[in-house]
């Protein structure tokens, strides 16, 4: 088939590359001539893994093509797929601007007969609204209008594409599905299901997916939360979740809250959308709420901890909201930052692949520094390391090491859980904070405690 895709950003990049490389002809097209050269260059400006190399690959084999003309990619393809950006306003609504004015732009240009298709993260109704547009701006051509929402994990998104769980697309008419069905058919014939359903479904189901996800993060965290006040152990109390086949392992790690730009923006998009029919989604407003405090936890036990301390210089390892990306929005890290620097602190922060964007952010602040070398070179004259991304590199270094280089007295505040608080405050001299681990101030005020009764 002949697929267009609109907007190139980490879903367009991923899906055109991926639908070249099961045997579509595809052409991307985005408004930004720098990142279209960059393509064309073979040099994705997205980094997520194996992408530059399929990229190679399909750009070698001539199966896939770059412009910043609309007008090419309508005519060299039979359906298109917007993928461009729905960013989440301040109240959580949705900004369907560019959503909008691509609509606007493309619609009227389209071909006797052509196929739009949602894959960006959009409000529910939205595919229905587009329907309106088109008998409206074009009402004697044959346009059909299909949704088929995304499910790729940054840094897995290639793998996640190729290997989909399921395949859902939001269809109301049979050319349509076939159509979609056509595009998939070579995953589907690996036994990769699809599963067809009406578009608000569809639109639904990917919100319902995310908050999901949300909803067991936020769980943790508060799980983990009261193990810290009751003297229990979160990492125990999970191996005994997990270990229940009902409740399953995947997505119970405790952490600095969740970030990204996906499960923030989606929680609250869908909070907004429920508003908007006076309905109240109790379960998933706590779900918010508890990860906007969980993004504050370290920084308030830092405080507790620092009090009566001369702290002048801190070290902050890992500032993408997750392993394997560069992408720092909506990450724990930085709001842990942000309250540091606001204190008057000197942070010395390191990322392997994040580095780069997270110094754009700070370029104007003379008290953050970032490196991606090695990260024990961020501890010299620190008195707290802070562990916010859960990267491998951080998890291998030698708890000596850490401990030879930070400034006495001196704590280590781990948002992943990396370590475990007898590795530190049974070898070392270094108190420990993780996330639902009880911590070695706690443990000898609770012996202590006992010696009195
Ligand atoms: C998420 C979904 O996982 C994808 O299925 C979806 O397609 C995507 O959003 C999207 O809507 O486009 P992503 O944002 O890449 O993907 O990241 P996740 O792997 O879901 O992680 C989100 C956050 O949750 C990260 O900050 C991560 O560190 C955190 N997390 C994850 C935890 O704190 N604990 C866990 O157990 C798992």
């Amino acid at each position: 088939l002949k697929v267009g895709i609109v907007g190139t950003g980490y879903v367009g990049a991923v899906t055109g590359v991926c639908m070249a490389h099961i045997g579509h002809d595809v052409i991307c097209c985005d408004v930004d001539p720098i990142k279209i050269k960059r393509f064309q260059a073979c040099d994705s400006p997205i980094h997520e893994p194996s992408l530059n190399e399929y990229l190679q690959h399909e750009l070698t084999r001539n199966k896939i093509q770059f412009t910043t003309d609309v007008n090419e990619i309508v005519n060299k393809s039979d359906i298109i797929f917007l993928c461009i950006g729905t960013p989440p306003k301040a109240n959580g609504e949705v900004d369907m601007h560019y959503i909008d004015e691509c609509l606007n732009d493309i619609v009227p240009r389209l071909k006797q007969t052509h196929c739009l298709v949602f894959k960006s993260t959009v409000p529910v109704g939205t595919a229905f609204k587009a329907k309106k547009l088109v008998k409206e701006l074009c009402p004697n051509k044959n346009i059909y209008i299909g949704s088929n929402p995304e499910f790729l994990k940054e840094g897995a998104a290639v793998s996640d594409f190729l290997n989909p769980e399921r395949i859902i697309i939001g269809v109301e008419d049979e050319i349509t599905e076939s159509l979609l069905r056509r595009v998939y058919e070579p995953l589907i014939r690996k036994g990769h299901p699809v599963l067809a359903m009406d578009h608000a479904s569809a639109e639904l189901a990917k919100y319902a997916c995310n908050a999901m996800l949300a909803t067991r993060i936020s769980f943790i965290n508060e799980i983990a939360n009261i193990c810290t006040s009751l003297g229990a152990n979160v990492n125990q109390v999970r191996q005994a979740l997990i270990s229940d086949s009902r409740i399953g392992s995947k997505f119970l790690s405790p952490s600095l809250g969740y970030g990204g730009q996906c499960l923030p923006k989606d929680v609250q998009g869908l909070i907004f959308q429920a508003s908007m029919h006076d309905l109240k989604l109790n379960l998933i407003e706590a779900v918010n709420s508890v990860n906007n405090s969980q993004k504050e936890l370290l920084f308030h036990k830092y405080k507790d901890w620092s009090r009566n301390k001369q702290i002048s210089k801190v070290s902050v390892w890992g500032t993408a909201f997750k392993a394997g990306t560069d992408d720092i929005r909506e990450s724990g890290a930085m709001v842990l930052i942000n309250n540091l620097l606001s204190c008057g602190l000197e942070v010395h922060a390191h990322d392997p692949v994040a580095f780069k964007n997270t110094q754009a952010y700070y370029s104007k602040n003379k008290r953050f520094y970032i490196s991606h070398g090695n990260p024990l070179d961020t501890l010299a004259h620190s008195q707290a390391l802070f562990i916010c991304t859960e990267w491998e590199l951080y998890r291998n270094t030698k708890l000596q090491n850490i401990s030879k280089l930070l400034l006495s007295p001196s704590a280590v505040f781990d948002g992943r859980n990396l370590f475990n608080k007898d590795d530190f405050t049974k070898q070392l001299d270094i108190d420990y904070f993780g996330i639902g681990q009880q911590n070695k101030l706690q443990k000898t005020d609770m012996v202590s405690a006992s010696l009195t009764i």
